[in-house]
This record gives C-alpha cells, sequence and structure tokens, in this order.
C-alpha cells in the first residue's frame, strides 16, 4: 500500500486544546450548549454511518443518488486539474464518485478529527493510486492555507449538508471565507431542502435510537477526554423541527435535577433541562443562493434528486 503524505497540522489551531474551554463555555451559558463538531470522534463517526443506513435518514442516499446521477455534468461545471478540498474527512462513497468523474489534481481532505481524517485518507490514496492525497489536520471554519498552491486551482467540496449544522450568520462567514480563498474556484455544496415536518422529525428521531445514541456519545466522549461525570443514562434525545428557522434543533434533555463535574467544575441541570447540541438547517435553493450571494459567490446550477429532497449546488466566486 503506499503510504499517505504525513497530516499537516495547522499548529496555531489545534483542535483538541479547544475542547475542554469549549465544553466549559457552553455548559455556562444560561442555555446551555455543546459544540456539534465534537460529535465526530472514532465512535462518533462510527454511529453516524450507522445514521446513514437507517430508513428514516433520507439525506445520504439522496446525496448519493444525485452524484450517481450527475457526476458528469459537475465535472463539466467545475472544468479539469483542480486541487479537491473536502471539507470533513471523506472517503465516503459521494467522495469517490466524485473522485471518479472529475480530473483531480489532487485531494485534500480537511478536518478535526484526526483518526478518522486519516483512516479515511489512507482508504482513498490506496484506491486512487494516481492522485495525490495531502489530509490537513484543522478546523475548516478559520482561515488555513493549502500546502499545494502549485498544483491548480481548488475547488471546495462541502458534502452532507453540514454547512445546515452552523447558525446562518456562520454559515454565511464559511461560504465568503471559501470565496476569498487564494486559488479557490468555488465550491461543490450539498444542501437539505425543506419539506414536512414528519419526515425532517422522523430523519433525527430514527426507530433504532441511533440518532439518540449518537447524540449521546458527546457525553461519552466528555466523560472520557476531559474528566467528566455525566451519567448519560440521565439524559434523553430529543430533534424537533423549529418551523420559523427552518432547522431542525436537538438537544440533550436533562431527565431529573442533577449536578454534574467537568473537568473541576459542576454544572446544575434542572428536570426537563437541555443542552442544545446540534442545529440542521433546511433551505430552499432561493434561500440558499441569496445567503451565497451575500457571501460573495453565485449559485450556478442546482442538482436534486428525484423526489427533491436534497440539492447539490455549484458556487462560484462572483466576478469583482
Ligand atoms: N449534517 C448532517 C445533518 O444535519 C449530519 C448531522 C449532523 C447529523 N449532526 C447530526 C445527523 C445529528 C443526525 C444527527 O443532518
Amino acid at each position: 500500500m503506499r503510504p499517505v503524505a504525513r497530516t499537516l497540522d495547522e499548529a496555531t489551531q489545534a483542535p483538541a486544546d479547544g475542547f475542554l474551554a469549549d465544553v466549559l463555555e457552553g455548559l455556562s451559558r444560561p442555555a446551555k450548549r455543546l459544540p456539534s463538531k465534537y460529535f465526530y470522534d472514532a465512535r462518533g463517526s462510527r454511529l453516524f454511518e450507522a445514521i446513514c443506513d437507517t430508513p428514516e435518514y433520507y439525506l445520504t442516499r439522496a446525496e448519493i443518488e444525485i452524484l450517481g446521477d450527475h457526476a458528469m455534468e459537475m465535472a463539466a461545471a467545475v472544468g479539469p486539474r483542480r486541487i479537491i478540498v473536502e471539507y470533513g474527512s471523506g472517503a465516503s462513497i459521494k467522495t469517490r464518485l466524485l473522485l471518479d468523474h472529475l480530473d483531480a489534481s489532487a485531494y485534500v481532505p480537511v478536518d478535526v478529527s484526526r483518526g478518522p481524517l486519516l483512516a479515511a485518507s489512507a482508504a482513498i490514496a490506496r484506491d486512487y493510486p494516481k492522485l495525490k492525497v495531502q489530509p490537513l489536520h484543522a478546523d475548516f471554519t478559520r482561515p488555513f492555507s493549502l500546502p499545494l498552491g502549485a498544483l491548480g486551482r481548488s475547488l471546495v467540496y462541502f458534502p452532507g449538508s453540514t454547512i445546515g449544522n452552523f447558525e446562518p450568520h456562520d454559515a454565511t462567514a464559511l461560504l465568503r471565507q471559501i470565496a476569498r480563498a487564494p486559488g479557490c474556484d468555488g465550491a461543490l455544496i450539498g444542501i437539505d431542502l425543506v419539506k414536512s415536518r414528519q419526515v425532517l422529525e422522523a430523519a433525527y428521531n430514527d426507530r433504532d435510537l441511533v440518532t439518540a445514541a449518537f447524540n449521546l456519545n458527546l457525553l461519552h466522549r466528555i466523560n472520557g477526554e476531559l474528566d467528566g461525570e455525566f451519567q448519560p443514562g440521565r439524559f434523553s434525545h430529543r430533534a424537533v423541527f423549529n418551523e420559523a428557522a427552518s432547522r431542525i434543533e436537538m438537544h440533550l434533555v436533562s431527565k431529573i435535577d442533577q449536578v454534574v463535574g467537568v473537568g473541576g467544575r459542576s454544572f446544575s441541570f434542572r428536570a426537563g433541562e437541555s443542552i442544545l447540541t446540534e442545529l440542521s438547517h433546511k433551505y430552499t435553493l432561493d434561500g440558499f443562493s441569496d445567503m451565497s450571494s451575500s457571501a460573495g459567490l453565485t449559485l450556478t446550477q442546482a442538482w436534486t434528486d428525484d423526489a427533491a429532497r436534497f440539492a447539490v449546488v455549484h458556487l462560484v466566486r462572483r466576478a469583482a
């Protein structure tokens, strides 16, 4: 097997150091929050893959259908010799469908979770022997520099409606950062579309409770890595569609009054009090186009699955 290039670390933003600070800050707020980027340790990544296999979670299947049907058109829209910069650790079937069709000079997955990033990169390097694979261990919400400037222009690939996991203000900032990244042409972004409450809430409340286990894994991770004393059985998973904000809101709800220690501090919870752990925005194509436009990007093309549940959009830097 061909070895993958060594992972590059963005030294100024070692993600692990931020975990404790982020957790303490989030639990100190009047309305408690935990940042969702910490879901994806090795166990969390496995649980997320299991979510994608549940009958209720349609997003991944819809996005794969889109790539299967339209990857050639996407390749034509994007153009040749691109460095593909994937936000998230990749190696999914979606990444492969894209790499199979695009004329890519290099592939750079960017992720805060080192283990899943390395595993994914090794798998891609093995299966695409001609592709230069260069994992980057970094937080893609902060500006980072590409190690491969000389290899050509880059395209951001941001699948999975992960952009929907950011508040509109932060999602716009992320799009603006893409628009301004040196050498970057544009992006292919997967977004989930607005649909009925019933379908949306079922997707985040699967019957086998895989999503519940994924949500609760955050507490296990805090226990394991930050000296947390959560008893995960004392919290329950809840996901509801907030129609006014057009987003699923995912919570961990305290079943009882309790006090929990984390990193030498203690936090009290009332029965019924919740920790907000995730937002998942659902867009209309017009709404997403407007948001992109305010960030300096033009939505030039959109592909959807047959049932129009999900879309992959091509954004290009707006001509100055
Ligand atoms: N971005 C996906 C979504 O919003 C994946 C995701 C993030 C997710 N957090 C999740 C899926 C929690 C299920 C549960 O759907």
